[in-house]
């Protein structure tokens, strides 16, 4: 090889390796900075006339969504802005692939730190009434804004902060412009245009919501469930009490809101405590969560104890805990209840407390399979992979 070409060879390796080098060395710019979104020619609808009409519950709670507030609440929804050192966004905890959870016992702040509980699923939201598990939020606009401020997850607790950081993103002004008709930027325009994201991530299209929209009530065999499915579909309706808690639609507590399910005898974490009545504080109640996408949302509870369907199916079969507040459904009644299941239990094997000892269900491996089996078809396909609800700084329309 002739000497210039070799040098002209290695001059090239010479600067590719200082490229690398500067690339390597440069700090890194803070995540986020360079971070724009890519948003669609033509704004998303988020106003689903289809999920309105013919379903069997109203999705939106008579609340209005418009396309242009909800596109921004997206974009504040995944913009790790909205965390003290831009690493962290709403979206890094709640990930539409796992039904808007995540796959971690507790999930990482801003600074890597743990948050107190397990991270709860988002869909149907706006359906519901209190928020968090301890139902501590009764307002979804204000409630959006807790995770902002809070210590562990964002950091961002001073409101002049956290507007003037969106106000720096030149992205923003024609978003709040559509959305409001001015570019002024306040925490509660933020709020409810992250709200109205929020309650427009509707499920309503899982293999439940096919087979339910075919039969008058759900006690009705379900034409397009195998026998498995329509086995625990029954079992979940009639034979054990699940439903008595996870009722409606969503299956949720829209009915029964929060209960102590008797995890344990001691809990470490009070959930609703004193919020409902100050002199008979709670003690291990909380929020009944919806078991749409559950088959995705693991770990389960308020604190991700269970990694799988078949632990939690397993505990309430064979080991709910005594607790003086534990939910009435959840017991054996020596004087008859409403759930008295499997043959009669000898009071002397279990702790017997004002008449009544924690519910056993003796259910067979074939109704646990069938209890699981069913619980599966709670997952909405659709609603994880629409791209209006996806994250627009890492995925292009
Ligand atoms: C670090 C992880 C993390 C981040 C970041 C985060 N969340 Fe959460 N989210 C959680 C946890 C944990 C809970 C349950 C907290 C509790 O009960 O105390 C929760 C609960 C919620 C709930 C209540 C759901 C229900 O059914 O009651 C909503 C809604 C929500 N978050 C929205 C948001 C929004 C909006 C943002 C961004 C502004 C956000 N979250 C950022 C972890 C996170
Ligand atoms: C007395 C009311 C009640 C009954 C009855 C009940 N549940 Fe629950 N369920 C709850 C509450 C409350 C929680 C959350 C408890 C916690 O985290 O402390 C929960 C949590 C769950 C979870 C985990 C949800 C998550 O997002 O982590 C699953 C799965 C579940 N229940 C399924 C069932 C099944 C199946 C049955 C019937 C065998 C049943 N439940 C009966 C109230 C009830």
């Amino acid at each position: 090889m002739p000497i210039f070409e070799m040098m002209y060879t290695r001059t090239i390796l010479l600067m590719f390796s200082m490229v690398v080098t500067i690339w390597t060395c440069t700090p890194t710019v803070e995540e986020g900075e360079a971070r724009v979104p890519h948003l669609p020619a033509e704004t998303y609808q988020y106003y689903n006339t289809e999920a309105v009409q013919g379903l069997f519950f109203d999705p939106y709670n008579d609340s209005i969504i418009d396309d242009d507030i909800a596109t921004l609440g997206r974009v504040l929804f995944y913009d790790t802005r909205l965390s003290r050192n831009n690493r962290v966004s709403c979206g890094s905890c709640h990930k539409q692939v796992t039904g808007f959870a995540d796959n971690l016992v507790r999930s990482e702040g801003f600074e890597f730190n743990l948050a107190g509980r397990n991270t709860q699923a988002i869909v149907n939201t706006g359906t519901q009434v209190g928020f968090f598990w301890d139902l501590r939020e009764q307002a979804l606009d204000h409630m959006v804004l807790q995770p902002i401020a809070n210590h562990i997850e964002m950091g961002i607790d001073e409101e002049e902060y956290m507007v003037a950081k969106v106000e720096d993103a030149a992205y923003y002004k024609p978003l709040f412009i559509n959305a409001f008709g001015s570019e002024e930027v306040t925490s509660e325009r933020m709020g409810i245009a992250m709200a109205q994201f929020i309650r427009s991530i509707i499920s309503y299209q899982s293999k439940y919501d096919i087979g339910r929209s075919q039969v008058n009530t759900n006690l009705d065999e379900f034409p397009n469930f195998t026998e498995e499915e329509n086995f625990g579909r029954r079992l979940f309706f009639t034979k054990f009490p699940c439903s008595t808690c996870h009722g409606g639609p969503n299956l949720d507590g829209s009915l029964t809101f929060a209960q102590n399910i008797g995890l344990d005898e001691h809990y470490n974490d009070p959930g609703v405590i004193g919020l409902m009545d100050a002199n008979t504080p709670l003690n291990g109640w909380f929020k009944t969560p919806s078991l749409r996408n559950i088959a995705l949302t693991g770990p389960y509870m308020h604190d991700g104890r269970f990694g799988t369907l078949e632990e939690v199916v397993e505990f309430y079969n064979s080991g709910i805990q005594y607790h003086p507040q534990l939910s009435q459904t959840l017991r054996t009644h020596s004087n008859g209840g409403l759930f008295n299941l499997g043959p009669v239990i000898d009071p002397s094997l279990e702790v017997e407390i004002n008449g009544t000892i924690p519910l056993r269900m003796f259910m067979s491996q074939s109704e646990k399979n069938a209890l699981i089996a069913f619980m599966r078809t709670l997952t909405d396909y659709q609603v994880l992979g629409d791209p209006k609800f996806s994250d627009p700084f890492t995925s292009k329309p």
